[in-house]
C-alpha cells in the first residue's frame, strides 16, 4: 500500500523555508516514511517528501543539500520496479536508501539484487564491522545493535565503490557506504523507534549533508501559514470545532493566517464532558477572536440517539447528523470555499489503511473522509503531516493555553460511546459528573500529563452495594487510563492502589447513581481505547 504524500509536498516550496537546509525524501511508498520526514524534524532540518517520479529540474530547484530514498513495498527484481532519477546520482550529494531505496541504490549504481532471499521482518540484530560517516559516535566498532529490518529481496552484489560497515547473516549488507561520494543504505529502517539508535543515524546523515539543524516549530509556523494563504487566497474557510487539540491548534494557526476570512461553527452535541462548551466558546471568540458559531444542538441529537443501543448505529447517527447541523450553518453563512480540518498523520494513515485494503472496519471514524462528495469544499488540512507531540509543540508556539494543547485526545462521538446501550441525557449528567471527580483527582496527583488518555466509561449495569445502612441498587462505571504514542497501541497505566481508592470513593461518595467502581485494565489490542 502506498503512503499518502501530503498536499504540502506537492505544493511549490513556500518562501519562508528558503532559508533553511533542506533534505529532500523521495517516497517509494512505505507506510513509514513519514516518520523519516519527523526525525528530521526533530534533528532541526526542514524536509519535504516527494513521489519517486519528482522530476530533475524540480529537484535541482529545490536545492536539497541530501536526499533519502524511502522503503517501498515494490520488488526492484519486477520489470518496471520504481527507480529514483538516475541523475539524482549525478548531483553530487550525498544519499541514503533505505530498504527499498537501498536496493534501487545498488541496482541503480551497477550491483545486484535478487529476490526470494530469506525474507526478514521486524526486530533483528546485526553486527558492526566497520564504521562510515553515518555510523559515526552513534555505532562502535564490534557493536551488536538492534534494526528493524522489513526486506524480502537482498543486494547479491556491491556496486563499485561501497563497502560494508554492518551485517548478519541474514542481512550481509545492513549498512552499505560508499565514502568517497556519500552514498549510504540500509537493509533496516533506521526512522522507527524499533531502531533505537536509529534517529541518531538520520542526524548523522542530515549533519553530514551539512544541515545545521537550526529549523524549529516556528519556522513550520510560519510556513504553514504561507502555505495556508497561498491556497486560500480571498476564499472563505469553515472549521469544525470540537474542542480538541486537532481542530484547535488548526483554528488558531488558519485564524492567524487568513483573520477573519475563517468562520468556526461548534456543533455542541450534548455529549462533550463537563465545562467544555463553555471553555471552546471562552477560548476561542473571547481569547482568540475568532469568528465562532456556537450552535447547541444537543436535543436533536440525544433525540435521535433514544433507543439506540448498537454502537455502529450510534457513532453513524451521530456522524449523520454532525453533517446535517454542520450544513445547516454553513448554507447560513452563505456556503464557503474551503473546510479546515485538523487532520493528523496518523488520521491519514489509519483511513487509509481502513479503506485501502480488505481490512474490517474496527469503528467507523468521522473526522477524515466523513463529509459528504456533494459539499465540494476543498479542503484546508495545515497539520496532515503531523503527529500528535509535533500539534501540541505548534499550539503552544501560538500562545495556546495548556488546557487546550495538553489536553487528552477526545473522540468527536464524545459521551455516547463512553455509555454503552442507550444514551440519555441523564446519563450524560451522571458521567460527566464522575468524568470530573475523575479528572481532578488526575490533575491534583500531577499525573495528568503522564498519561495519554483517561476517562470514565458508564456500565449498563447496576449492582447492590451498601451505603450508611441502606442496601443500594445503582449503577457501575468503569475508570480507564492507558498511555500510548499515537492511539494506534496502547497499554494500561499502572496506577497504585491508593490513588484508584481514593477516587473510587469520591466517586461513590460523590455521584448519585453510582456505586461501584472498576478499572478497565485492558492493553489496545486486543481490546480498544474507547468502550465503543
Ligand atoms: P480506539 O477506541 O479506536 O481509539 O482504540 C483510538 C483513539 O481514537 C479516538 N477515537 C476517535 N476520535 N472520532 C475521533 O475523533 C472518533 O470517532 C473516534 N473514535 C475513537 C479515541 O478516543 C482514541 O484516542
Amino acid at each position: 500500500m502506498n503512503s499518502p504524500v501530503t498536499p504540502a509536498s506537492a505544493a511549490p516550496a513556500p518562501a519562508a523555508a528558503a532559508a533553511h537546509d533542506r533534505i529532500l525524501v523521495l517516497d517509494f511508498g512505505s507506510q513509514v516514511t513519514q516518520l523519516i520526514a519527523r526525525r528530521l524534524r526533530e534533528a532541526g532540518v526542514y524536509c519535504e517528501i516527494w513521489p519517486y517520479t519528482a522530476s530533475e529540474q524540480r529537484i535541482r530547484d529545490f536545492a536539497p543539500k541530501g536526499i533519502i530514498l524511502s522503503g517501498g513495498p515494490a520488488s526492484v527484481t519486477e520489470g518496471e520496479s520504481p527507480r529514483a532519477p538516475q541523475s539524482v546520482f549525478e548531483m553530487g550529494l550525498p544519499i541514503l536508501g533505505i530498504c527499498y531505496g537501498q536496493q534501487t541504490l545498488a541496482q541503480q549504481l551497477g550491483g545486484t539484487v535478487e529476490a526470494g532471499h530469506a525474507r526478514e521482518f521486524g526486530r533483528a540484530f546485526i553486527d558492526v564491522t566497520g564504521e562510515c560517516a553515518i555510523s559515526q559516535g552513534v555505532w562502535a566498532q564490534g557493536a551488536r545493535e538492534q534494526v528493524w529490518m522489513s526486506h524480502g529481496d537482498r543486494i547479491t552484489k556491491l556496486p563499485p565503490g561501497f563497502r560494508v560497515v554492518a551485517a548478519s547473516e541474514g542481512a550481509p549488507f545492513a549498512l552499505i557506504a560508499d565514502d568517497a561520494r556519500h552514498f549510504y543504505g540500509t537493509m533496516f529502517h533506521p526512522e522507527v523507534v524499533h531502531t533505537p539508535h536509529g534517529a541518531a543515524l538520520l542526524a548523522n546523515f542530515a549533519r553530514l549533508c551539512g544541515c545545521r539543524g537550526d529549523w524549529t516549530m516556528k519556522a513550520f509556523r510560519a510556513e504553514a501559514i504561507a502555505r495556508i494563504r497561498a491556497q486560500v487566497g480571498s476564499g472563505k474557510v469553515i472549521c469544525g470545532l470540537s474542542g480538541g487539540v486537532d481542530s484547535s491548534v488548526a483554528a488558531v494557526l488558519i485564524h492567524e493566517a487568513i483573520g477573519d476570512q475563517l468562520t468556526c461553527i461548534y456543533v455542541d452535541h450534548g455529549l462533550m464532558r463537563h465545562g467544555e462548551t463553555e471553555q471552546v466558546v471562552a477560548t476561542f471568540r473571547d481569547r482568540f477572536n475568532i469568528k465562532l458559531i456556537h450552535r447547541d444542538a444537543s436535543e436533536l441529537f440525544l433525540g435521535q440517539l433514544s433507543g439506540v443501543t448498537d454502537p455502529e448505529i450510534k457513532r453513524k447517527t451521530i456522524g449523520r447528523l454532525f453533517i446535517e447541523v454542520f450544513e445547516e450553518e454553513q448554507a447560513k453563512l452563505g456556503g464557503a470555499d474551503f473546510l479546515a480540518q485538523g487532520t493528523l498523520y496518523p488520521d491519514v494513515i489509519e483511513s487509509v489503511s481502513a479503506t485501502g485494503g480488505p481490512s474490517v472496519t474496527i469503528k467507523s471514524h468521522h473526522n477524515v473522509g466523513g463529509l459528504p462528495a456533494h459539499m465540494r469544499m476543498q479542503l484546508v488540512e495545515p497539520l496532515r503531516e503531523l503527529f500528535k507531540d509535533e500539534v501540541r509543540a505548534l499550539g503552544r508556539e501560538l500562545g495556546m493555553p495548556e488546557e487546550i494543547v495538553g489536553r487528552h485526545p477526545f473522540p468527536g462521538p464524545g459521551l455516547a460511546i463512553r455509555i454503552p446501550g442507550e444514551v440519555t441525557r441523564e446519563k450524560c449528567d451522571v458521567l460527566r459528573h464522575v468524568d470530573r471527580i475523575y479528572l481532578e483527582e488526575i490533575r491534583t496527583a500531577g499525573l495528568y500529563d503522564a498519561i495519554w488518555q483517561a476517562f470514565a466509561v458508564l456500565l449498563p449495569v447496576r449492582s447492590v452495594g451498601v451505603m450508611g445502612d441502606g442496601r443500594t441498587y445503582e449503577s457501575a462505571c468503569a475508570l480507564r487510563a492507558v498511555t500510548s504514542t499515537d492511539g494506534m497501541t496502547a497499554d494500561v497505566y499502572p496506577y497504585d492502589m491508593a490513588f484508584l481508592t481514593r477516587v473510587a470513593s469520591r466517586i461513590v461518595n460523590e455521584v448519585r447513581g453510582v456505586n461501584r467502581v472498576t478499572y478497565d485494565i485492558t492493553s489496545k489490542p486486543p481490546g480498544t481505547i474507547e468502550w465503543e
